[in-house]
């Protein structure tokens, strides 16, 4: 195969920016594509934060990318590029540099110009490609914050034949965050006439930026195959379910992978024992060193919950505020969270704390070591979403031969399987309904199989063999965009 040329555009790139798994799949499936001989590039915003956090991190300018400027809209917008490798890829990253827009606290902003970020970076992305007289075959497009390229492309830049043969896949990874703006914001798009946009919404006083992209993009894709149904039914669709369902045969589902050189437990650093399916006894000493290191007691053969997530109302939490004080009543357990996001959750998981002392411990705020220790040293990963387009963390907690405990939705239904001691099958503790009774349940069957050592050690075994790597998954990807070349670029005629 001619090796493909992608452009990836996100908001999101681990380690320098990171808020929630989009980060992980922006280092992750382009470090694939490189490591297979295809030319991909990365571009993001380069944020405040990522400096103010990560002093250590040399930037270095990219010579030909330096004051750029371009008009766009009322605003004469002025950007330089710069670099730096990411760690264990050979991917370059291009971090846009435009000091009006980005240096602000957080990667996302509730700010007034919150769109004219993202579009800046949308249109730097374009006009990098120009510098560079580079065209990529697909420029790969996630989420809101660059959904609107296909509408450039066809518009400001429709006359540049650079781009003829360029296409567009836009991958949703969440469509709970659609980047809708008040239509007052038009004149900001900067674009020769609105004859592209959503004619009624735009009546209706509104742009959204993800349906503007799912309307013009040549594909779309999101992150697993359950969730590429889901969002065709009203319950799921955030009112995008009609689009998606004009678009079904334009629209793929594509697993996430997992990047195994930083979720191993035979290889992960910030453990406190590594360990592997041959040596689980060690396992222990991670769950050990977790309770340690939140205060809680340690007793051998009593079982920990964890979690470790975004507060949002996604992530279903609210459904644990009546089970998990009933299993703490009810059993000898430990339950330790780590998140941060919306205070109603953090507040019930601070009361949890108060009420169960020495059984719940609740970390507030962002730590990537506590994350791996919670994986290694707990015995079950609750994850009781409302919608899940796939989620990383069950499959992480699969490798780490700690039992997922989830909702039966989007990528939590692709990747855990009901265990079932009869036959020894199954990886996990699957609840179909969103409700308490529902994840209670879920959660004792959890119970009863660990007071089970021989099922519990075939569930571990059957977690610990699941591959979700980009090995697998990334060839999804790469038969996608060829598919999308024009014949003769890509293969034989
Ligand atoms: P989402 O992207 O919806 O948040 P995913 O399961 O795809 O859900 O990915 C979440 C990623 O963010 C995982 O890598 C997880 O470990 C990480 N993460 C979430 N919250 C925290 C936190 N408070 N501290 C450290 N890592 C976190
Ligand atoms: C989103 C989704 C999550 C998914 C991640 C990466 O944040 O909520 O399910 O795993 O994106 O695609």
């Amino acid at each position: 195969m001619t090796p493909l040329k992608i452009l990836f555009l996100t908001a999101e790139l681990a380690p320098f920016a990171k808020t929630g798994g989009l980060a992980d799949v922006s280092a992750a499936l382009p470090r694939f594509l490189t490591a297979q001989g295809h030319d991909a590039r990365i571009v993001l915003p380069l944020y405040g934060r990522i400096a103010a956090r990560h002093p250590e991190i040399v930037f270095t300018p990219v010579p030909e990318l330096q004051d750029i400027k371009f008009t766009h809209g009322p605003h004469r917008v002025s950007f330089s590029v710069k670099t730096t490798p990411i760690p264990g890829s050979d991917t370059p990253a291009y971090f846009v540099d435009c000091p009006a827009l980005f240096p602000r606290d957080g990667i996302y902003t509730q700010d007034p110009d919150e769109h004219l970020r993202f579009l800046v970076l949308t249109r730097a992305a374009l006009e990098m490609c120009q510098r560079w007289a580079w065209a990529p075959d697909v420029f790969h497009l996630n989420d809101w914050h660059t959904a609107m390229l296909p509408l450039y492309l066809r518009t400001v830049y429709a006359w540049d034949r650079l781009f003829a043969h360029s296409k567009t896949l836009l991958t949703i990874h969440n469509l709970g965050h659609q980047g809708v703006f008040g239509a007052g914001i038009l004149p900001e798009l900067g674009l020769p006439d609105t004859a592209l946009l959503h004619q009624d919404d735009l009546r209706d006083g509104r742009i959204g930026f993800l349906k503007t992209g799912l309307l013009l993009a040549d594909r779309l894709s999101t992150v697993s195959p359950t969730y590429a149904k889901e969002i065709q039914t009203q319950g799921y669709g955030f009112g995008l379910d009609d689009v998606l369902r004009r678009r079904a045969g334009d629209l793929v589902g594509i697993l996430n992978g997992v990047d195994y050189d930083v979720w191993d437990p035979r290889t992960d650093t910030l453990l406190a024992a590594k360990y592997s399916e041959k040596s689980l006894h060690r396992k222990e000493k991670n769950k050990e060193a977790l309770l340690d290191a939140l205060g809680l007691p340690y007793v051998k053969g009593v079982p920990v919950f964890g979690i470790v997530t975004r507060l949002s109302h996604q992530k279903g939490i609210d459904l644990l505020y009546d089970p998990l004080p009933r299993i703490l009543s009810d059993h000898d357990a430990r339950f330790v969270a780590l998140g941060s996001g919306a205070d109603e959750y953090a507040t019930f998981l601070t009361g949890l704390a108060k009420r169960f002392p020495g059984k719940a411990r609740y970390f507030a705020g962002f730590s990537e070591k506590l994350a791996h220790l919670i994986e290694a040293g707990s015995d079950f990963f609750l994850m009781p979403s409302r919608y899940e387009p796939c989620g990383l963390n069950q499959m992480y907690s699969l490798k780490y031969g700690t039992a997922p405990i989830v909702r039966s939705t989007g990528g939590l239904a692709d990747t855990v399987q009901p265990f079932r001691a009869s036959t020894g099958e199954g990886n996990g503790f699957v609840f179909e309904h969103y409700t308490g009774d529902g994840l209670h349940w879920a959660m004792t069957q959890a119970l009863t199989t660990y007071a089970t050592p021989k099922a519990w050690r075939t569930l571990q075994k059957n977690a610990m063999s699941a591959d979700f790597s980009w090995e697998v998954q990334g060839p999804r990807y790469v038969a996608l965009y060829d598919a999308m070349r024009p014949v003769a670029a890509g293969r034989p005629a």
